[in-house]
């Protein structure tokens, strides 16, 4: 389908920066986390290639990565669901992965394994064909053209992330502000080793059904409402 205007003109909210790494001291129990757990969930921040995540979980029946999990609350409930599957997070601000070993311990799970760091060169190092999902929801905006290039959609991001995935994989994206949908949709159109999921405007106003909402998206900080883009990954060119 031709590529939809999803602009809609509201005012701008406050960003969010991947420079803010830490936010609010952490309790007690959340230092002893990362003392403890942490270092039993943790990907390597700078992972030689090849990394392969079925050693983490050989019986998983599905690898999902979600990239800047920010609350860890998608992450954690979509763990928590499907306990058969293994889900990597990465997410740079400390308070975030704090509240993932949280979740992980309060919940006693065994499926998750955490980067407290950028993303990019985990995704980079996965062994190809490793994933069956890649999730980036509500990723820092950088609305302001001179700030676009900061985006973590950018080609590069998408040859590791097509290389990553399987084939018929789902690359996962969401947003609240209509020029990143769009910028989003003109990058995966151009890369060409993706297929939109979308038939009707329906497909990208709804958000998939096993969605679970974060915390962040509730505070409704773009200019539109969410938008969700999903794509299957494909042989590249097709
Ligand atoms: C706007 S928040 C959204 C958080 C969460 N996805 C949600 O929907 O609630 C974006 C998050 O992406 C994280 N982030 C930005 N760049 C990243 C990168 N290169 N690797 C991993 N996380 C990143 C930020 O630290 C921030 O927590």
């Amino acid at each position: 389908m031709s590529n939809p205007d999803f602009s809609a003109p509201k005012p701008f909210g406050p960003l969010r920066s991947f420079g803010r790494v830490r936010g609010r001291a952490l309790s007690d129990r959340q230092e002893q986390l990362f003392e403890t757990l942490f270092p039993r969930v943790s990907i390597p921040a700078e992972p030689a290639h090849g990394l392969d995540p079925s050693h983490w979980m050989p019986s998983a029946e599905a690898i999902v990565f979600e990239i800047g999990f920010g609350g860890a609350e998608h992450l954690i409930g979509q763990a928590e669901r499907h306990p058969n599957h293994l889900f990597l997070g990465a997410e740079p601000f400390q308070e975030g992965v704090a509240k993932a070993l949280v979740g992980i311990e309060d919940r006693g799970l065994t499926n998750v394994r955490l980067s407290a760091s950028d993303a990019r060169p985990v995704l980079q190092a996965l062994k190809p064909a490793s994933l069956d999902k890649l999730v980036v929801l509500f990723p820092d905006p950088w609305h302001k053209a001179k700030h676009n290039k900061r985006r973590l959609i950018q080609t590069a991001f998408l040859d590791d992330a097509h290389k990553a995935l399987k084939l018929g994989g789902e690359l996962r994206f969401a947003t609240d502000w209509a020029d990143y949908a769009a910028w989003t949709l003109e990058k995966v159109t151009q890369h060409g080793g993706f297929e939109w999921q979308a038939e009707m405007a329906a497909d990208w106003r709804t958000p998939p059904d096993d969605h679970i909402t974060t915390r962040y998206e509730i505070k409704k900080l773009g200019d539109c409402a969410p938008i969700f883009l999903r794509f299957t990954a494909r042989p590249r060119g097709l």
